[in-house]
């Protein structure tokens, strides 16, 4: 596990273990509980000990995220500076509450240190509340202001969850290889069955290339290869699902700026409706699977794989053109087909 795993892993720690520290130290105050006060003042020793991992840990992030399609890099300077005074309060707060532990060890600790320590937590548990909130903001996104789920804004703490998954899949070489071959039965199946409009051909074949040369390069020897892997088992479901929802819109787009508007595109509303209500988890996929592709091109680099490293720059090519291009012209196509599927209603 690098600094980039160990900084997604263990961002919420501090956070979460500054409220609860809150509340356990209210509890004491107010129930005059001697064994809640010390479990209170051992919470913020630990959250303040893990706020200084996480933030020795931030920098490696940002040079692994500010590239990437989305990253907005202000908000990101923002979160920085915030999570420096946030760190530095919880530090400083965490050295007291170890300082009065073990100053009082074995007696009771008096009435007003328990107060005390209840108006003092407040001010870092509110610094870290802010942090984690900027935090959430470094992700933004032009579709999300076409009109999906806002809650697509807190992305930088579902990445934390979805970081491991990257982790993990780091560490199992043959799980690459084999979500590999199920996308090419997956897409074939999918083909084989579906009605409705088709995907275009140029976005059909683009995704079968990168594909295919994703396999190829999975099977590169040692690091490129492990990173190849990696990617390909974040990509294959995401790939799968975009070609249900995402891209076959698409095949509308012609017809529609031809001026030929025809009652049977209503069947692609359903297929607009998941796409705007997974969006946000499409744009997480996104973020994970561009770690997971610096890391690639990172290893590329070092080994000299041409080829991987130029798979790489393309898949981060691809994932910002659709971004910035096709999924928010596919959720167009649905608010065309929509307004116009009124109007073959009144009919
Ligand atoms: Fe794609
Ligand atoms: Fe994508």
């Amino acid at each position: 596990m690098d600094a980039v795993h160990l900084h997604l892993l263990l961002n919420h720690v501090p956070v979460i273990g500054a409220v609860f520290g809150v509340l356990v130290l209210a509890a004491a105050v107010f129930r005059r509980n001697d064994e809640w006060l010390r479990v209170g003042l051992a919470l913020f020793v630990v959250s303040a000990a893990t706020a200084a991992v996480v933030y020795l840990t931030g920098e490696p992030v940002e040079e692994a995220v500010e590239h990437l399609a989305g990253i907005s890099e202000p908000a990101i300077e923002r979160h920085e500076d915030a999570a420096l005074a946030a760190t530095l309060a919880l530090g400083v707060f965490g050295l007291a509450a170890l300082a009065s532990l073990v100053a009082f060890r074995g007696r009771r600790q008096p009435r007003w240190l328990g107060v005390t320590a209840l108006a003092l937590s407040l001010v870092p548990t509110a610094l870290m509340g802010w942090t984690a909130n900027l935090g959430g903001q470094i992700r933004h996104s032009e579709i999300r202001r076409a009109g999906a789920d806002p809650a697509a804004a807190t992305l930088i703490v579902r990445r934390a969850a979805l970081g491991p998954l990257a982790a993990f899949a780091f560490l199992s070489p043959a799980r690459g290889a084999a979500q590999e071959r199920d996308h090419a039965r997956d897409t074939a199946t999918k083909g084989a069955s579906r009605s409705g409009p088709e995907i275009p051909r140029s976005l059909r074949e683009e995704h079968a290339e990168l594909h295919a040369r994703l396999v190829a390069a999975t099977k590169a020897p040692g690091r490129v290869g492990e990173s190849a892997r990696a990617v390909a088992v974040l990509l294959h479901p995401h790939f799968v699902r975009e070609e249900q929802i995402a891209l076959p819109p698409l095949g509308l787009l012609r017809a529609l700026a031809d001026g030929h508007a025809t009652a049977d595109m209503s069947a692609t509303l359903p297929l607009i409706d998941s796409l705007k209500a997974e969006l946000p988890r499409m744009l997480t996929e996104h973020m994970t699977i561009g770690v997971a592709v610096q890391r690639l091109a990172r290893d590329a680099k070092e080994a000299r794989h041409v080829e991987a490293a130029r798979l790489a720059e393309e898949i981060r090519l691809h994932a910002l053109t659709e971004e910035e291009v096709l999924y928010p012209a596919a959720v167009l196509v649905g608010e065309l087909v929509r307004a116009r599927s009124h109007r073959w209603t009144r009919r």
